[in-house]
């Protein structure tokens, strides 16, 4: 898939974000190394603690899938920065792409291209265990 159609998926999951407590809509389109694409967006609950981000929807769809090995992500928000994925979101990325792409997009669409690395300096990994 093209970047620019991934891009397109990540904003399209805008509308189906769930956020009646924040207002602040997330949207997320993975790709992972086998093509599959899983898209996400953000779960808010009535008990906070247990909303879930847009990339980790993505992800555990992914992974309950079968498709363990991230290429890219773009995630999508409505502010006038880049959205950056949370440090819960980049430790769960980089076990399934320890060298994978992460673009993030402002409201204008404009985009900011990372490697998790750079977002994930020293992130844990099954080597430590
Ligand atoms: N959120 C995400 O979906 N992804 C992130 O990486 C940062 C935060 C969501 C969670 C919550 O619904 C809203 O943004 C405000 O924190």
């Amino acid at each position: 898939m093209s970047e620019q159609e991934l891009m397109q998926k990540a904003i399209a999951m805008l509308d189906r974000a769930y956020i009646p407590y924040s207002h602040f809509p997330v949207g997320a389109a993975l790709e992972c190394e086998d093509g599959y694409i899983a898209t996400g967006c953000n779960i808010e609950n009535s008990s906070y603690g247990l909303t879930i981000c847009a990339e980790r929807t993505a992800a555990v769809k992914a992974v309950s899938e079968g498709h363990t090995r991230f290429r890219r992500i773009v995630i999508a928000g409505r502010s006038d920065d880049y959205c950056y994925p949370c440090g819960a979101c980049r430790q769960v990325l980089y076990e399934f792409g320890p060298d994978m792409e992460v673009i993030c997009l402002n409201k204008k669409g404009e985009a900011k291209k990372m490697n998790i690395k750079e977002l994930l300096p020293c992130g844990f990994d099954s080597s430590w265990l």
